[in-house]
């Protein structure tokens, strides 16, 4: 398994070009399965979880041309020659079941793994479930697959989601496309993510309204078209990069983003003295005066995301005074928590909630990443770590930045892939 190397303390200087967003991106690969034209995503990022969807939809029979060193994919899916998504790969990549939706709305039936359990918490799917029964499929769990069944199609209802989904309302959302009549889906998902996915179906001929709000209303369609469609930036890639900034008292463009796209985050970064401009399509990003600690909670969208809670951990560390982080999205989001404090962190957790002290500074250690968003907190503590840090399993990372080493070592950091 390949390793990381950082030799910290670099202030971070440059233009950093922000990626595609994996997380519209993948709903957006599942979405072509809802037409038997070609669509052709631009701005894709050239990541593993792409090419493990793009796998998995070659599995139905879907004909992809994908071209990642230029961000882009050409996925048709003619007619599906199967409808089962195995446990090997939805087991490495919970994002799977968003094949689910459009594959009961176009065909009918689809059987999906049941992703199971995660590194973060248990995550369960019962909103995807409960909604798909409630637009008429009818569902089954057998030896931990989901069979779903809707012979006649499915039919538009008002679907109230109990706990806000991101997947789940895209799930939702993709199937109401082709549902008889008209869905609303209340309490859905805000994330930009959503919006992006919204619009790019709209390309294709739906007609959605409300996206971004919390009420979704969906007039299903007869059949859905090919388009092209450019995915939004990535608003996990942007605060990142921000807080990378923050960390080594840099200053950094962050090229085609904005900081619409991470409202709590770039208010709560302010208020840890980090200075945010958006200057045309670019943000930039500086920290001369030091960190202060600031108290965050995780909420879904517009609220602190949850995807930034490892990274804002990272650089509290480092404030003036102290911070309380509250992580309410998910329960085992701590696991950076201990690697941190093997960097000289000083952290104690009370439940949902971690109490940063900070310190002066962070020592280089060698540090285990534990899943996607801990890992690359742990990148950024290197960076800021006097000395050497060596991150193992970095295949984390590989799932959710796109050239990071190359991105961050262009500004001036001391980082390196060590092959085992
Ligand atoms: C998506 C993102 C992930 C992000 C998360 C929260 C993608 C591909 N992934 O994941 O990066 O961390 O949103 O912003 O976009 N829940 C249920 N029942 C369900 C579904 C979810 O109880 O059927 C709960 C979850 O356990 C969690 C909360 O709802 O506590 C939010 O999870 P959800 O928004 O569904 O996360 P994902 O869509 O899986």
């Amino acid at each position: 398994m390949d390793r990381i190397r950082i030799c910290g303390s670099k202030s971070l200087k440059g233009k950093i070009q922000i990626s595609g967003a994996k997380n519209s991106a993948l709903p957006l690969i599942t979405a072509t399965l809802l037409t038997d034209q070609a669509v052709v995503l631009e701005n894709v990022p050239a990541l593993a979880d792409i090419v493990s969807m793009s796998e998995l939809l070659m599995q139905f029979g879907t004909k992809v041309e994908a071209d990642l060193s230029h961000n882009r994919i050409q996925l048709q899916t003619t007619t599906a020659t199967s409808l089962v998504a195995p446990y090997d790969i939805v087991r490495k990549m919970r994002a799977s079941i968003l094949v689910l939706g459009p594959l009961v709305a176009r065909y009918g039936q689809a059987k999906v793994s049941l992703p199971g359990g995660c590194a973060i918490g248990t995550r369960p799917v019962d909103i995807h479930l409960d909604g798909l029964r409630q637009l008429g499929a009818e569902i089954e769990l057998s030896e931990g697959y989901i069979i779903a069944k809707a012979p006649k199609g499915l039919t538009g209802a008002d679907i109230t989601m109990p706990v806000i989904s991101v997947t789940g309302t895209e799930n939702l959302l993709m199937a109401a496309t082709l549902a008889k009549g008209t869905t609303r889906l209340i309490n859905a998902a805000r994330e930009p993510e959503i919006i992006d996915l919204a619009n790019c179906l709209v390309s294709m001929g739906a007609k959605i309204q409300g996206a971004g709000s919390d009420t979704i209303t969906i007039d299903g369609v007869s059949s859905l078209k090919g388009t092209t469609y450019r995915v939004i930036a990535d608003r996990i890639e942007t605060g990142t990069f921000a807080i990378a900034a923050a960390i080594t008292g840099g200053d950094l463009l962050l090229k085609n983003s904005s900081l619409d796209l991470i409202p709590s985050v770039s208010a709560q970064l302010q208020r840890a003295g980090v200075l945010l401009d958006q200057v045309g399509t670019d943000i930039h990003v500086r920290a001369p005066n030091g960190i202060h600690g600031v108290d965050v909670m995780t909420e879904p969208f517009p609220g602190f995301a949850t995807d930034l809670q490892a990274q804002m951990m990272a650089l509290m560390t480092v404030c003036h005074g102290a911070s309380m982080i509250t992580e309410t999205i998910f329960e085992n989001r701590f696991m950076h928590v201990p690697e941190l404090c093997r960097m000289g962190a000083n952290i104690t957790i009370h439940g949902s909630s971690a109490l940063i002290r900070g310190v002066s500074q962070l020592r280089g250690a060698p540090v285990m990443a534990t899943d996607l968003r801990a890992s690359v907190s742990l990148v950024l503590a290197g960076l800021a770590a006097e000395g050497e840090t060596i991150v193992h399993r970095v295949y984390h990372l590989d799932r959710g930045y796109e050239r990071i080493e190359e991105k961050l070592n262009a500004c001036g950091a001391v980082i390196e892939r060590l092959a085992d």
